[in-house]
């Protein structure tokens, strides 16, 4: 799957996701926003944020900055931005989290719901997520990972050559992204209906994994507040087509920020 793929894949489900995806796997939202225990005045970056199913569970006080790659999962969170009143603590960007416009240490925590086993290279995105993120930070992670009992690790790899058009990959290993991603795990939890998720917390061990910082483009943007805006001041000034955060209430443009 590459990232063209991806929203295609994401394109086709927006107008249903919420029906589909909203209660059945708010359960693991809200578990994971709850491990967060957010702090007032905390940074928060949520990757894959689609159509902002977990916003209104975090704290008020903290300022959530939510990216995505598929304008139209966006658009949805913008909605819900405006109904639930979250201006002021809520902003989402158009960006892929494999390449993340953000300067180095931005983050108190990093967080992706349901997004590894969507994005194209998961080690890469973790390795993001680990550079925005402060040192002292946190990354967490709830996901579906290939099934322990290989009855149902068969039924998975059996669903593998459906990815393209599931937009997932149900084979994705929990020990071979922690392998890949270096992650240092200091928390799993099973989540959702027969713990069939998984919860996951992590150190940020960014001084063993320092990279060179990407910086490329945000380029569309669905909502913004005015923190947003100087902290994407680096992802702007980087920007490949010149086009700059928002603070209108719509997408400008769906062009290409991979
Ligand atoms: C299964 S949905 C999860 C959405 C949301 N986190 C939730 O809890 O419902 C996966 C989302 O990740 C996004 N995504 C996948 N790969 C991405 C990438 N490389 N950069 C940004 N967004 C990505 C997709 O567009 C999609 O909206």
């Amino acid at each position: 799957m590459n990232i063209r793929t991806i929203e295609r894949a994401y394109r086709r489900y927006a107008p249903g996701y919420d029906l589909y995806f909203g209660r059945f796997l708010q359960p693991g939202r809200r578990a994971t926003v709850q491990c967060m225990s957010c702090h007032p005045g905390e940074r928060i970056l949520e990757v894959g944020v689609g159509t902002g199913l977990s916003l209104p569970l975090y704290p008020p006080e903290t300022t959530v900055y939510g990216i995505d790659i598929c304008p139209e999962m966006l658009a949805r969170g913008s909605a819900r931005v405006f109904r639930e009143h979250l201006e002021q603590s809520a902003g989402l960007c158009r960006m892929n989290a494999e390449r993340m416009g953000f300067a180095d240490d931005t983050f108190d925590k990093v967080v992706a719901m349901y997004v590894v086993s969507v994005a194209p290279n998961p080690g890469r995105m973790v390795d993001e997520m680990r550079r925005v993120c402060k040192p002292h930070g946190e990354l967490y992670f709830v996901n579906h990972f290939l099934h322990p009992h290989p009855a149902m690790a068969f039924i998975e790899r059996m669903a593998a050559p459906l990815s393209r058009f599931l937009g997932f990959h149900p084979t994705l290993s929990l020990q071979g992204l922690v392998a890949e991603a270096s992650l240092e795990v200091t928390e799993k939890t099973p989540v959702n209906a027969f713990g069939y998720w998984t919860l996951l917390r992590a150190r940020n061990n960014k001084q063993t994994f320092r990279r060179a910082a990407v910086r490329t483009g945000c380029s569309s943007v669905a909502r913004g507040t005015a923190e947003l805006r100087a902290q994407g001041a680096t992802a702007v000034a980087a920007a490949q087509d010149g086009s700059e955060f928002s603070l209108n209430p719509k997408i400008v443009s769906a062009d290409d920020p991979a």
